[in-house]
């Protein structure tokens, strides 16, 4: 089977080489010249466990190619995914201008029947708008062709994105036709030979399943957010808290770890666009916009709990950042609560001194100079006032407290994801404050 993955992102690589891993012909497409020249030379733009290896094996069995041209190899393709970024607009709304423009070169260069699918997230609606883009441009051509539109949501996390695409709990398929349905069972076989767990569906709700999940999760963050936060004015220990709640079979016990904030580059930009969509509808998504406003608001926690133990004037002081993306195991630093603690420092005239395992280069990318970037963790805490954890990398969770105290000239360290015991940083006469532990 031949397919094309247009967009080579984080999730167009990742189905790319994973499809290619499951013995499929697959074809990468990107606008970015210089990134489909780095992926033919074997460089991999982005950091994820497992990708780098798993490209490079499938290109060497010629499972997996890399071009700029969709127009030259579309007619070899049975199926063509769309995996382009969907970025915020101002108004929160999702930007569909890369999705509409692949759906354009699709309708002008294809002569044959194939499937096109939407990976990309993309608000209600958008699936039809590609299939509708595309027959005018068959129109346009007076070409009378077959083809069929399908939405395949994407829900791989980064970080485990491999392990998530060949092993997903699920796949959502939205379909219109009897045939897509069969190339899109064919397709995901192989991934899920034991238990078929491809959950088929008509395409708006298919759309609507990606923005829900992910709004779901997000509500928890931001739930247990607002609880941490009230646990610390009433002198409760939402740790405790979390593992009394998370043990309950109807609640469970993911996603309800309060820390800093949710970021990356999916939570924020789906939680606005379905905000949008709700009030294109004329809905008031208000559960969803109070997730959002606990969001913003927790993004700072870190930074006002310095100000505070500094009595509000940070002016001068040396302030080190461990953790700078917006997860571990991945370089991905799009709406990172780092970014948001960076500017906050830097507005109050502090200095600031940066490690990440991996997305150093990222941060010099976005803010350049503007920070100083530490060789290795122990030496970001040379001379420090306070030392902040925003990214819980394996790597940070346990540190030398002992090496830590001796570096650092002051003695405050801030757990913004709930990591380090009290009792073990006291030893070494550090003062640790952590995030709804009252
Ligand atoms: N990153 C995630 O964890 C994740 C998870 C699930 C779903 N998604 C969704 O998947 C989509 C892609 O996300 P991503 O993180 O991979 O984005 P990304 O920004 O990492 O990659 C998008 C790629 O598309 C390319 N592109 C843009 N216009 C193009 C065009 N006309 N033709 C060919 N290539 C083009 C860009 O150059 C870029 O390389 C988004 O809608 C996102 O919401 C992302």
């Amino acid at each position: 089977m031949h397919i094309a993955i247009v967009g080579s992102g984080y999730v167009g690589l990742v189905s790319g080489a994973c499809f290619a891993e499951m013995g499929m012909n697959v074809t990468c497409i990107d606008i970015d010249e210089k990134k489909v020249s780095n992926l033919n030379k074997g460089i991999i733009p982005i950091y994820e466990p497992g990708l780098e290896e798993m490209i490079i094996r499938n290109k060497n069995d010629e499972r997996i190619s890399f071009t700029t041209d969709l127009t030259s190899c579309i007619n070899n393709m049975e199926v063509v995914f769309i995996a382009v970024g969907t970025p915020p607009n101002e108004d929160g709304s999702a930007d569909l201008k890369h999705v509409l423009t692949v759906a354009h070169t699709v309708g002008r260069s294809m002569n044959k029947y194939m499937v096109i699918v939407t990976k990309s997230t993309v608000p209600v609606g958008t699936s039809f708008k590609v299939r509708k883009v595309i027959q005018a441009e068959l129109d346009k051509r007076n070409l009378d062709i077959e083809f069929d539109i399908v939405s395949n949501p994407e829900f791989l996390k980064e970080g485990v994105a491999i392990k998530d695409f060949m092993s997903p709990d699920r796949v959502v398929v939205g379909v219109e036709s009897e045939k897509a349905k069969q190339i899109m069972s064919k397709l995901y076989r192989p991934f899920l030979l034991n238990n078929f767990r491809v959950i088929f569906m008509d395409v708006p709700s298919s759309e609507m399943t990606k923005y829900a999940a992910n709004a779901m999760l997000a509500t928890r963050i931001s739930f247990m957010n607002d609880i941490a936060n009230l646990c610390e004015l009433v002198g409760a220990n939402v740790d405790m808290v979390r593992k009394g709640i998370g043990s309950d079979l109807r609640i469970g016990n993911k996603f309800l770890y309060p820390g800093s904030g949710y970021g990356g580059s999916c939570f924020p930009k789906d939680v606005k666009a379905l905000i949008h969509t709700g009030k294109e509808n004329g809905y008031n998504m208000r559960v969803i916009k109070a997730v959002e406003e606990v969001n913003e608001i927790q993004k700072k926690i870190v930074f006002e709990k310095l100000k505070k133990l500094f009595n509000g004037d940070l002016k001068d002081k040396m302030v080190a950042i461990w953790g700078l993306s917006f997860k571990p195991d991945t370089d991905d630093m799009r709406e990172a609560p780092s970014l948001v603690v960076i500017e906050s420092l830097l507005k109050e005239k502090a200095n600031v001194i940066v490690y990440d395992p991996v997305a150093m280069n990222e941060c010099k990318r976005l803010i350049g100079d503007k920070v100083i970037y530490a060789k290795d963790m122990y030496e970001a805490t040379v001379d420090v006032d306070a030392l902040l954890l925003l990214t819980e990398w394996k790597q940070f969770r346990m540190p030398s407290w002992k090496v830590v105290k001796k570096a650092m000239k002051g003695n405050v360290v801030i757990d913004g994801r709930n990591i380090y015991d009290e009792f073990e940083l006291q030893r070494e006469g550090l003062i640790l404050k952590g995030i709804g532990r009252g």
